[in-house]
């Protein structure tokens, strides 16, 4: 079952909403779906308004697996039906690890491999700074997806991304979806940022596909702050389910676009 991975090298671009909704997504159509968190901010229990999950135990970590002291059910956190997250509590430490224990580096291709064959979908969401840990995940993955904010700082960060492959010697061809987002500081020339990030993705990842953009929504604050993702089934007032509609009707497109299996 394939691994996908969000990424890019600027931070607060969207990669933990977008993968925390679409896991969510598949797990309502009935996937079971695992999001393992490299981030060790945790940040997608947010999405799921667990955060006190965050730091319920202390050995509930990927790190406590790979060293062998706790089981592969023990570390998986339960936050809606079908849908499991897994959280880090050290990426540096982590990847500091890989490096200099070369047998780590099998240990976490294990795990995964586990993983994969005990769900339909695995996602990982990645902080923006990089180390051993993302290059060796990354290269695991099946599908990569950069998600990009629409302002010139946002397509900084995709030429970055890009040149931290090419630096990493990591597979340009796995790039294989771009999600444009517009929830960015400055919103000023959205048409002429997606304009250039055409031509960038073309130049740069031809394989890849250039998704419809996720506009910004003030909802998807007011969820969040609520612990709602669009695809939760609960009462809201008129206001909120318009606007829920709205967002869970353009993200359907955005994962029209999506072949996890391809
Ligand atoms: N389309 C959107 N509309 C409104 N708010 C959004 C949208 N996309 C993201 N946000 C908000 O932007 C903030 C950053 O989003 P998120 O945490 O998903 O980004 P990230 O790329 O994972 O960040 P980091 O690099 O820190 O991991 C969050 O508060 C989120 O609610
Ligand atoms: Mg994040």
């Amino acid at each position: 079952m394939p691994i996908i991975s969000a990424f890019c090298k600027k931070g607060g671009v969207g990669k933990t909403t977008f993968v925390g909704y679409y896991a969510h997504y598949l797990a309502t159509k009935g996937n079971n779906v695992l999001v393992v968190s490299i981030d060790d901010q945790n940040s997608i229990f947010k999405i799921f308004g667990e955060d006190d999950k965050i730091f319920d135990t202390t050995d509930n970590y990927l790190e406590f697996l790979m060293a062998g002291k706790q089981d592969f059910s023990d570390i998986l956190i339960e936050v809606r039906e079908n849908l499991y997250l897994i959280k880090t509590l050290n990426t540096d430490k982590l990847s500091t690890r890989l490096i200099l224990e070369r047998s780590q580096e099998k240990v976490i291709k294990k795990i995964f491999d586990t993983y994969n064959d005990a769900f339909d979908y695995v996602f990982i969401d990645f902080p923006p700074s990089s180390s051993r840990i993302t290059e060796v995940l990354l290269d695991m993955s099946d599908t990569i997806l950069i998600v990009v904010g629409l302002d010139s700082l946002g397509l900084g960060g995709f030429i970055n991304t890009i040149q931290y492959f090419i630096d990493n010697e990591l597979e340009l061809g796995k790039i294989k979806y771009v999600l444009p987002n517009l929830y960015v500081k400055n919103r000023r020339a959205p048409k002429k940022s997606i304009i250039t990030l055409g031509k960038q993705s073309q130049e740069f990842t031809p394989k890849s596909t250039l998704l419809p953009y996720f506009s910004e929504k003030s909802t998807v604050k007011n969820l969040q702050d609520k612990g709602l993702t669009p695809f939760d089934d609960v009462p809201l007032d008129r206001y909120d389910l318009k606007e829920k509609k709205k967002i869970e009707d353009e993200l359907l497109d955005i994962f029209n676009h999506i072949d996890l299996n391809k």
